[in-house]
């Protein structure tokens, strides 16, 4: 019997920093858990990392290096999965030309992430790759022509607005794209260490490459219950990020923790103590992977390479239909 052919889905995050605890569990375990039975690209997109950081770029190469390390650790097989860098292969930003001649600009100035960033980061001229910020993430999905599209609730416009462009283009030239699905991942997400979204911007993040004693510091100084001052106060701990960890990290324990916590019984310091270790030993097999990749730099170049090299046989492929189609060939 023939094989069924397997869905294609892409993903990517952006680098901006290094990856956090919950790019780990918000994405990355998802895509480990995805690569079996999809094709699957895995982008780690530095051209967006350009749209709010043009002006000192030195450090977006090192953090591209350090995702793909990271993408390995966590589990990605690159004899499964294709590892993209987004500026190694052109025709993201071929596609990206010709999907920017089909969307409308009032399409993007509605897309909410846009309004948000202008907000947060006071720009005052927002530059033209800024608004075509979702048409760049649209062309990285249909380049792929991808099925499927993992992501956290947070993209969910960017992920209608690509519908919305695959569905224009096909209908001016021809159904070439199909209309990508987004797979949201729905699960506890992992508060950053103030009980707040876990951002690089807000510092609060535990990174993956952050050693045992940095980890320990971490918890040591996170934000509890701020009702529960001493240990025999009565704790809140749905209120508490230390007890999601423990939750997310050892579930087992979780309920005794709950009820010791609740009871006064259980003070944060000794909480957050176990929680140090808890985590500690939750990371040491990715650690130790880190450790042997960075030490074999040679190891994740080939990686890099032969993902480029998938990605463009792809993407060439979607290429040449779309300049047919557009009766540009
Ligand atoms: N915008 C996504 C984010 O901030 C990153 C991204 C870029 C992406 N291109 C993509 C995600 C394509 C999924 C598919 O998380």
């Amino acid at each position: 019997m023939p094989q069924e052919r397997k869905k294609v889905i892409f993903s990517a995050m952006q680098v901006t920093g290094r990856l956090h605890l919950g790019n780990l569990e918000g994405a990355l375990r998802n895509w480990v858990r995805l690569q079996d039975d999809y094709e699957l690209y895995a982008g780690i997109v530095d051209l967006h990392s350009l749209t709010t950081t043009y002006e000192d770029t030195s450090e977006i190469l090192g953090n591209v290096r350090q995702a793909a390390i990271d993408y390995l650790a966590a589990g990605l097989d690159p004899e499964k999965t294709a590892i993209v860098i987004q500026s190694w292969v052109p025709a993201h930003c071929e596609l990206h030309a010709l999907l920017s001649m089909v969307t409308p600009v009032s399409w993007l100035e509605r897309v909410p992430t846009y309004k948000e960033k202008r907000e947060q980061l006071h720009i005052a001229s927002p530059s033209y790759g800024l608004l075509g910020y979702p048409v760049l993430m649209a062309s990285d999905i249909l380049v792929y022509r991808a099925e499927v599209v993992p992501v956290g609730r947070d993209q969910e416009p960017h992920l209608e607005l690509t519908r919305e462009i695959a569905r224009r283009f096909n209908h001016l030239y021809g159904d070439i794209f199909p209309e990508p699905q987004s797979l949201l991942t729905e699960f506890a997400v992992l508060p950053g260490l103030d009980g707040r979204k876990m951002s690089k911007s807000y510092g609060n993040c535990i990174y993956l490459s952050d050693t045992p004693d940095e980890v320990r510091e971490k918890v040591r100084a996170m934000f509890t219950d701020p009702k529960k001052i001493r240990r025999d106060d009565p704790g809140h701990p749905e209120q508490c990020p230390v007890y999601a960890y423990h939750a997310a990290y050892a579930p087992e324990g979780a309920e005794e923790v709950k009820r010791t916590c609740e009871a006064g019984e259980l003070g944060c310091v000794p909480h957050k103590k176990q929680l140090g270790e808890i985590l500690i030993e939750a990371l040491t097999s990715l650690w130790e992977r880190r450790a042997a990749l960075t030490a074999d730099p040679g190891y994740v170049d080939r990686v890099l390479h032969q993902g480029a090299m998938r990605a463009r046989e792809k993407t060439d492929e979607t290429m040449e239909l779309v300049w047919q189609a557009m009766k540009l060939r």
